[in-house]
């Protein structure tokens, strides 16, 4: 079975991204042949400064390296190192209709955002995002919650080539942990915690210190409740509680009765530093990993050869499937 996802290089990455994702990334090297992809092409959509797109990278591939995903048993490389994302994003490009990616809610927001200039890469972005996951024949997506839309859309367009080309892509399924598929903003639990759109004091990241973790866990939005239960009015206290559930690998309502009857101070005390615990080793590992540049590259090189040998394979059946290249 091949496991197949990717993240963005851009800002810094928080705790949704690592509860909702990364640790799928890390259990899907003992469930199948995993590939993961740093998408600095899906950077450029937003436009950063060329020399922050490269330091967010390596900080991006120390973290993943440093939470777990290990060059032995997973394919970890950089988007651009391999063409064939390009090329079929274009060839995908004319089978996806404008409509359905104008009803992206991501390139709504995002566009929303970005006011002055919205590129058309923005608008492609979802193209793009399938192209990555249909290259590798993929059968499994771990993804937060927010990328479900995305998914579905390269499921449709897969779909739709192979009613018209015949049976040549490999329909992806997504896998959305059912604890921790959507953290919350910890000042506005009302919105998803986001690189973006969070204030400082609203996203934990992973590299937090320990005690900027804590204050940010002690000063979070709760509400004028006391009971520590969740509730479609708690949202506040029902992310702490997911929070704390997913960290400690139990059942939310374990959570809810172990706490029965404490105070919201003394449950947000516990919960940031559960999450200290947590990140600890991670933070550890991270700085010797990040100071290699030079084993970076080396490891996304090796990742990218590897890569682009299983891309490759796909491209040339597209392309004999439509009837672009040299045939044969
Ligand atoms: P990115 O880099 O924004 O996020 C990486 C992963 O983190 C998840 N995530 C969350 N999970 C739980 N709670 C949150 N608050 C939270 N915020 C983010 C995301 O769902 C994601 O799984 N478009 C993708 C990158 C991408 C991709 C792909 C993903 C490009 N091509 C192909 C999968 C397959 C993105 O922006 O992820």
């Amino acid at each position: 079975m091949r496991i197949f996802s990717c993240i963005q290089p851009t800002g810094r990455k928080h705790l949704g991204n690592y509860l909702g994702a990364i640790r799928g990334y890390v259990e899907g090297q003992d469930r199948g042949d995993a590939v993961y992809c740093i998408v600095d092409l899906h950077a450029l959509t937003v436009g950063p400064d060329p020399a922050e797109l490269r330091r967010s990278l390596y900080d991006t591939t120390a973290i993943l390296l440093a939470a777990g995903l290990d060059p032995a048993r997973c394919i970890l490389f950089r988007q651009s190192d391999v063409r064939e994302h390009t090329e079929l994003c274009w060839v995908l490009a004319t089978v996806a209709s404008y409509g359905e990616l104008s009803r992206m809610t991501q390139f709504k927001e995002k566009s929303a955002q970005h006011k002055q200039f919205v590129s058309s890469g923005l608008f492609f972005y979802p193209v793009l995002q399938a192209a990555d996951i249909l290259a590798y024949d993929t059968d499994e997506v771990p993804i937060g919650e927010d990328q479900k839309q995305h998914i579905e859309l390269t499921r449709e367009i897969a779909q739709r080539f192979n009613a018209r080309f015949g049976e040549t892509l490999v329909v992806p399924t997504h896998r959305i942990p059912p604890v921790g598929a959507r953290i919350q903003d910890l000042q506005s639990p009302g919105k998803r915690m986001s690189t973006t759109a969070s204030t400082e004091q609203g996203a934990v990241y992973i590299l937090d210190a320990p005690g900027s973790v804590q204050r940010k866990f002690r000063t979070a939005v709760t509400d004028s409740g006391t009971e520590i239960v969740r509730g479609p009015d708690k949202a506040g206290i029902t992310n702490l509680i997911e929070i704390l559930s997913v960290v400690r690998g139990v059942d939310p309502a374990a959570i809810e009765r172990e706490f029965a009857g404490l105070g919201y101070g003394a449950f947000k005390a516990a919960v940031g530093d559960a999450v200290v615990e947590y990140l600890a080793p991670v933070r550890e590992r991270y700085e010797k990993l990040r100071a290699d540049e030079a084993g970076l590259e080396a490891t996304l090189a090796d990742g990218a050869a590897k890569a682009h040998a299983i891309a490759s394979r796909t491209l040339a059946r597209v392309r004999a499937a439509m009837g672009i290249g040299a045939p044969g």
